[in-house]
């Protein structure tokens, strides 16, 4: 099987129609993966593509899984697009695509440490430096990791399975931390839902600080787009949809909702999106196919023609 086989584009047909793309745009897919965005792209007849990862893999195969001389590859996070694009001397650009999250293809590879189905070395950095999840666990003390697995998995049993991650120090493998969860929340084999999904995903997004990336990721894409361009982003569970959900309505002059705490302030900047669109799940047909499409949400809007803002959205 070949790598771009191995991942099954989401919301593709809707991420190119939100796109609006015509011949001859440039584009950025900020979240390269095995290149399916940046094919259908190059389908459509665009003059250009730049396709950010920042994972190393996933560019170094990139050439042979999109060998087209209209797309240039850069291995950097999109948080930094707007740097990257100003110092290739590539203006304002016609349409911006980012698909949150990890690909199959890092996901199916047992030694990249993300997933909890196979047994691989306890990892999960996409761009392979900084901390792993090993050194994570194994040094951050049991109050962190609970916060962690609370903020970013939404576990309700965080305390439970510190103590229990903490107790087993020092754990190693993928497949043990998988049993450390079950076992602390008592899972039973053929269970629908299983709480290793919680906490994989909880230390994933800690680790690559995926949630500051999808923020600033935003605020550059507002940066890099001409006005009239288009922004899709797709993203796969609620903490990162809540995220594009504000930076969209508060972006396109909506009111952010107020709290006694925390009034409702007039907004004195121009909106700089426009004609957000009403986000869209994947078809009955899309999920009987590809079941990990199962949470995806896709959220587009158009730039105008304000400065960009320069500020990350509020997450509260
Ligand atoms: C869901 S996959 C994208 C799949 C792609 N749309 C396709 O059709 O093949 C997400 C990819 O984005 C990359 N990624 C995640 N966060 C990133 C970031 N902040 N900057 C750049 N790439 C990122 C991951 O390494 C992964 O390869």
């Amino acid at each position: 099987m070949t790598a771009s086989a191995q991942h099954t584009p989401v919301l593709l047909d809707e991420v190119v129609d939100a796109l609006q793309l015509q011949p001859g745009d440039t584009v950025v897919d900020g979240t390269f993966g095995a290149g399916g965005y940046t094919r259908a792209m190059l389908a459509v007849g665009v003059g250009r593509v730049i396709g950010f990862d920042r994972d190393p893999d996933a560019i170094a195969e990139g050439r042979s899984l999109v060998p087209d001389p209209r797309l240039t590859l850069v291995e950097e996070r999109f948080s930094q697009m707007d740097r990257v694009l100003a110092e290739r001397g590539i203006g304002p650009v016609d349409a911006i695509a980012l698909d949150i999250g990890v690909s199959s293809m890092q996901l199916d590879r047992a030694e990249r440490g993300f997933a909890f189905s196979g047994d691989g070395p306890l990892d999960m950095r996409m761009d392979q430096s900084g901390p792993t999840a090993a050194e994570f666990l194994n040094q951050a003390d049991e109050a962190e990791i609970a916060r962690v697995l609370r903020e970013y998995g939404e576990e309700p049993r965080a305390r439970t399975i510190s103590r229990a991650i903490v107790a087993a120090r020092p754990i190693q493998r993928t497949g043990e931390l998988a049993r450390i969860a079950r076992r602390a929340v008592g899972y039973r084999q053929g269970q629908k839902s299983d709480p290793a999904t919680r906490t994989f995903q909880a230390i994933r997004i800690h680790l690559n600080a995926e949630l500051d990336e999808l923020e600033q990721g935003l605020v550059a894409a507002e940066r890099s787009l001409r006005p009239g361009g288009r922004l899709a982003v797709v993203t796969f569970h609620s903490l990162e949809d809540r995220i594009v959900k504000r930076f969209f309505r508060e972006r396109s002059g909506g009111t952010p909702a107020g709290s006694r705490h925390r009034p409702v302030l007039a907004d004195p900047n121009e909106p700089t999106f426009e004609k957000v669109a009403k986000p869209v799940s994947p078809t009955e047909r899309e999920l009987a196919g590809n079941p990990r499409s199962r949470s995806a949400r896709l959220r587009s809007a158009t730039r105008t023609s304000a400065k960009p803002r320069h500020t990350k959205v509020d997450k509260r």
